[in-house]
Formats: C-alpha cells, sequence, structure tokens
C-alpha cells in the first residue's frame, strides 16, 4: 500500500495532511532516513516524529470500560472512543467494539478493526461464554439459577427464549452470571423478569480472557497468545 494511504488510513490525516507530511520530511525511516511519498518500506520500520507507527489493521485491544462511556461512534456524551489515542477514532477499517456493554455496565471490552475476527467473537457458534458479576437491589429468591438455565425464558417483547445461562450466587445480593448470547441489556432483563433490579454490572471475562490488572479507563494491545486465551485454545 502507497504510504499516504496507509498514513491516512491509520488516523494520521486526511491523504492532503499526510502529503504534507511526507514533504516536511516528518515521515522516516527507524534509521532516521526520510520517506518519500512513493517509498516502500516495513510497517516496523515508518516513524512519524521518531514514533513508530500504530498497529496495522488486524488491531485488537481490550478495555476496561468504566461506567458512564457509551459504545458508539458518534452519541452524546462520554464515548469509549475517548479513552484511546484519537488518531484510534479515524482509522479505516473502523474500529468497532465487538459488541456492546450499555454505558452504565463496566468491564472487559474488546475493539477490533477485523471484521471476520469480530464476527468469529460475536457469533452465536462461537458459544464464547462471557462473565457478568451483578449487584442486585434485592435478595435472590432461590429459583433465578434454575430459571436462567431452563432455555425457555422469554424476555418481554421476544420470540425465542433465552439459551440457558448460568447463575452463581457470591452473596444474596451479588450474582455471576454466565452466558453465550448477548442481546440488548440481557442481564438486567432477565433480572427484571426475576422481579428484581440489576444496579450495578460488571463484565468479567469472555472466553478465558479477563481484565488481569487494566484499571477502568486503561487499555492494552492484544497480540496471538491473547487470542488463544480467549478462544480456549491456550496450551493447546
Ligand atoms: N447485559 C446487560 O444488561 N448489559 C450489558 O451491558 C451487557 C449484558
Amino acid at each position: 500500500m502507497k504510504l499516504v494511504k496507509l498514513l491516512a488510513n491509520l488516523g494520521y490525516g486526511s491523504r492532503k495532511d499526510v502529503s504534507l507530511m511526507l514533504r516536511n520530511g516528518w515521515v522516516t525511516r527507524a534509521d532516521g532516513s526520510e520517506l518519500g511519498a512513493d517509498d516502500v518500506a516495513a510497517h516496523d520500520d515508518i516513524r512519524v516524529d521518531d514514533e513508530p507507527l500504530d498497529p496495522a489493521q488486524g488491531m485488537v485491544l481490550m478495555l476496561h470500560k468504566p461506567v458512564g462511556y457509551t459504545c458508539s461512534t458518534k452519541d452524546t456524551g462520554r464515548l469509549i472512543y475517548d479513552l484511546l489515542p484519537p488518531r484510534f477514532r479515524l482509522r479505516n477499517p473502523v474500529l468497532s467494539s465487538v459488541g456492546r456493554l450499555d454505558r452504565d455496565t463496566s468491564g472487559l471490552l474488546l475493539m477490533t478493526d477485523d471484521g471476520a475476527l469480530l464476527h468469529t467473537i460475536t457469533s452465536p457458534k462461537a458459544e464464547l461464554p462471557k462473565v457478568y458479576r451483578a449487584a442486585l437491589a434485592s435478595d435472590l429468591r432461590g429459583d433465578e439459577a434454575q430459571i436462567f438455565g431452563s432455555g425457555t425464558l422469554l424476555l418481554e417483547s421476544e420470540t425465542q427464549p433465552l439459551a440457558p445461562a448460568g447463575l452463581v450466587a457470591i452473596t444474596p445480593r451479588l450474582a455471576e452470571i454466565t452466558m453465550v448470547e448477548g442481546r440488548y441489556h440481557q442481564v438486567r432483563r432477565m433480572f427484571a423478569a426475576v422481579g428484581n433490579h440489576v444496579e450495578s454490572l460488571h463484565r468479567v471475562s469472555i472466553g478465558g480472557l479477563g481484565l488481569g490488572d487494566l484499571e477502568p479507563g486503561q487499555w492494552r494491545l492484544m497480540d496471538a497468545a491473547d487470542l488463544d486465551v480467549l478462544f480456549g485454545r491456550a496450551g493447546a
């Protein structure tokens, strides 16, 4: 790919901006030699203002989404993109969240510009378990695990029952839910269906992958080993 297109796709600016950067000598190789618009260089060898390039297409990251941020590119209010380098929002192909967490839900959120990977992770066929911790307004009644696990629970205004989900009570008002689906407001609606109310919700893990020591608002790039952990292929 031509340098101008590559840099523009990575969000460094419009093609016009990037052409100017090249003419000004701001784009170099690692050894400091200037790159021109028609030069060819390996991604890892390119520097902009002496900084290595952002990751190439195929980037995957994990974000510890805090409460109060929306998974959208253009909603009003605080957006998950506000937590990332501004260039990431300008990338082409677009960097999208893998599924969504509600504004008031915190926890593990994956983001990628790889459409095929996004599809693989979110596809029901992948059956990747997602684990949530829900703090509840009222004590558990005792029959929730049976109801959520039945595979017959029908949420309001839906025609397809939910796939079985697991529930483990940690305390009378704190439950861990494991599910493979990702329907709109699913956990909150599941508890509403059994007469309870979710006061706070946190996604602990997707597949084998947790947040590790990422604090709310922090993110990190993921590598092939992380994807192996996500898909349960680690150690295979
Ligand atoms: N279930 C919900 O209700 N909200 C989320 O953000 C995720 C799962």
